[in-house]
């Protein structure tokens, strides 16, 4: 019985090697924790190999600090025949003081590939149960119109 499911979390302590120049933690740790959970979430529910293929709407809404426990909630959004959307939302415990605050949200576009030749390979539908799951369906399919039109109109001339 195939179990897969849509939803996903990861954990990660913030290091001092992910450290930026103002003491923080650096935007491109929480992008490659962030692409971490997605993977995950993209094979579990695909079965198969997957590559990231876009990244849209992501803020940097409040630092993350050396030593707060990070969690990487990752959530499907959107099917198509080979591509899944997911919602991402990056929050920050301070361990100390049980304080936990979000610090980062996205949209995460995986494809599904064969193993043989790398080829865009059939994901198994997601259907919406809730409105909320309704609201996030038409939001990710209006960012992906808008991320091709963005696409198009940076074409070079
Ligand atoms: C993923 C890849 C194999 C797709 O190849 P392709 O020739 O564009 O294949 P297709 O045109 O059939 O597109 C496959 C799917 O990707 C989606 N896709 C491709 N580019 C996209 C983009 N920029 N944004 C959103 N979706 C995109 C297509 O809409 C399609 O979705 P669907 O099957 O659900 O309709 C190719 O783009 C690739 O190898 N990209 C690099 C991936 C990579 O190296 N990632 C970083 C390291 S993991």
């Amino acid at each position: 019985m195939n179990d897969r499911r849509p939803e996903l979390t990861l954990r990660f302590l913030a290091q001092p090697t992910d450290v930026n120049f103002g003491g923080k933690v650096h935007g491109g740790a929480v992008m490659k924790w962030i692409d971490q959970a997605a993977y995950a979430a993209a094979v579990e529910w695909s079965g198969a190999y997957c590559v990231t293929v876009a990244l849209s709407g992501l803020s940097f809404i409040a630092p993350v600090r050396i030593g707060d426990l990070v969690s990487v909630a990752v959530r499907l959004i959107s099917t198509g025949r080979s591509s899944m959307q997911f919602a991402v939302e990056v929050r920050a415990r301070d361990l100390q003081n049980g304080v936990e605050r979000l610090a980062t949200r996205c949209v995460i576009v995986f494809v599904a590939l064969d193993a043989p030749d790398g080829k865009p390979v059939e994901v198994q539908g997601w259907q919406p149960q809730s409105a909320r799951d309704r609201q996030l369906a038409a939001c990710a399919g209006e960012l992906a119109r808008l991320s091709k039109a963005m696409e198009e109109a940076m074409q070079p001339d």
